[in-house]
């Protein structure tokens, strides 16, 4: 079936099934997060995780990526290592591991102490295949910017004589971001329309990883798409998107906002939108 077919909708349906249907090399990059380790049953679904892997290794372009946002379940006292283990099986039916990123949550849900930290992140592997053909990179201030900052200030690890002083004078104003990115989870107005989802990532990511690995006019591919976070933001930067899901009533979410449909998302989620103020969890011992 053409991927043209398939272009700017929300398939509802097992991704697997879906996926099988589309022409090698049609999708420019993937965002996504699957289902981790049954900690949620949704709305009743069935992950065969490796055929999706090789799958979406078959549908990608040479030089695209898929971000595959992840984290473990704690059973029996020890975390189950799925994402590592996931990692390595896209890594050997061919994709490179490009980039290990994390998912800092700025409002971790407060957890039961068990002898450990609580955890507040989540991995954002991005797999490419082959050498990524597409990197805009999200830019930060630097602190020292506009200072003439001497040679003896960056320390040469490399073997290679570099000329430091040329580095270093002066300090630019900004910088590439690093791969810790930090989210406020589930209180802006945009992210409480997904309400009815247990577990959306925010808008705002989906919208750094998408404008990083890919232009307007791509195609971006979510795969387990819930309620639709990635379409949206796709939507929203001027690419095309196809999201899939198992259940019918995530895939109406999804639509509701891709279309930002606000009357009928508000009744959906039986509660009126509004901006929330982000605030950090603690722990109470
Ligand atoms: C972690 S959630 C994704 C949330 C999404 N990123 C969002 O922002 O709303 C995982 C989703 O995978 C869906 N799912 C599980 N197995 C699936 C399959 N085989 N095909 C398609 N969707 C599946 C579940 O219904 C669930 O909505």
């Amino acid at each position: 079936m053409p991927i043209q077919d398939f272009k700017n909708t929300i398939v509802n349906g097992d991704c697997l099934d879906i996926i099988r249907q589309f022409e090698n090399q049609s999708i420019d990059m993937v965002l996504t997060s699957p289902p981790y380790d049954n900690l949620r049953t949704y709305k009743g679904y069935d992950f065969p995780f490796r055929p999706i892997a090789r799958e979406l290794f078959r549908t990608v372009k040479d030089g695209g990526v898929v971000v595959w946002v992840v984290s473990d379940a704690t059973i029996d006292g020890t975390e189950t290592g799925t994402s590592f283990k996931q990692a390595m099986f896209f890594k050997d039916i061919g994709f490179k591991i490009h980039d290990t990123m994390i998912f800092r949550k700025r409002n971790p849900i407060p957890q039961i102490y068990r002898q450990r930290y609580n955890n507040e992140f989540e991995y954002m592997f991005v797999f490419s295949k082959g050498t990524v053909s597409t990197h805009n990179p999200l830019m930060v201030p630097c602190l020292h910017a506009g200072l003439e900052l001497n040679g003896t200030t960056y320390k040469n690890y490399s073997k290679h004589e570099q000329r430091r002083a040329k580095m270093a004078k002066p300090v630019k104003d900004e910088k590439i971001k690093g791969n810790i990115w930090e989210y406020v989870v589930g209180k802006n107005l945009e992210d409480q329309e997904a309400k009815g989802h247990p577990a959306p990532f925010p808008c705002e990511l989906a919208r750094d990883h998408i404008h990083s690995w890919s232009n307007p006019g791509d195609l971006v591919l979510d795969p387990m798409c819930g309620s639709g976070t990635t379409c949206k933001a796709a939507k929203q930067l001027g690419r095309n998107y196809i999201g899939i899901d198992t259940s019918a009533e995530y895939c109406e979410i999804a639509r509701l906002r891709t279309e930002g449909r606000q009357e009928e998302m508000e009744q959906q989620i039986q509660l009126p939108l509004r901006e929330t103020p982000g605030e950090l969890f603690t722990i109470e011992t």
